[in-house]
């Protein structure tokens, strides 16, 4: 029978979370998505899971895109997160890529839609100019219920051209 004395010690994390030094103390069973969303409240990251498919925890951890429901909070100690709250410019503007999904129509009920961007945002990190198999590819750990994906890679083509300097040339279908 578990006791009071037998309760799970919780350990201090310290991580810089959109650029702001973030402090807590968690469970070392504490998923980093529960950490985000239920002691940071950044509850622009969800769940649609138990199975590390859906990609919809989707964070940027260090330069990499990772499923927060995949790493445990004190796993992260120490990093750089971004997160979908991170985004936007601090005057509003938003990234090429919100702007890109809402102009290219890439969400309809929004939740997938914080763990694409931010998978996106990573992946034109790694190749700023993807072709659209490379976009198809590139997101294939970020699942969607609503659009269809034909959008998505509407929106992150739009971001890509964008952030290229050129104007989104939509493909002839
Ligand atoms: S919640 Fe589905 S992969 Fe993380
Ligand atoms: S917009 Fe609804 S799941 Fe993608």
């Amino acid at each position: 029978m578990a006791d009071a004395s037998e309760a799970i010690e919780e350990v201090a994390v310290s991580l810089t979370v959109n650029g702001k030094r973030q402090r807590g103390f968690v469970e070392p069973r504490t998923l980093l998505i529960h950490f985000l969303r239920e002691q940071l409240n950044l509850t622009g990251a969800h769940i649609g899971c138990d199975t590390s498919h859906c990609g919809a925890c989707t964070v940027e951890l260090d330069g990499m895109s990772v499923k927060s429901c995949t790493v445990f909070a004190v796993q992260a100690d120490g990093g750089t997160i971004t997160t979908i709250e991170g985004m936007a410019a601090p005057d509003g503007t938003l990234s090429a890529l919100q702007e890109g999904f809402r102009q290219m129509h890439g969400l309809q009920c929004g939740f997938c839609t914080p763990g694409m961007i931010m998978r996106a945002h990573v992946l034109l990190k790694e190749n700023p100019d993807p072709s659209e198999e490379e976009i198809r590819f590139g997101i294939a750990g970020n699942l969607c219920r609503c659009t269809g994906y034909q959008n998505i890679v509407k929106a992150i083509q739009y971001a890509a051209a964008k952030l290229n300097g050129h104007a989104f040339q939509e493909a002839a279908e």
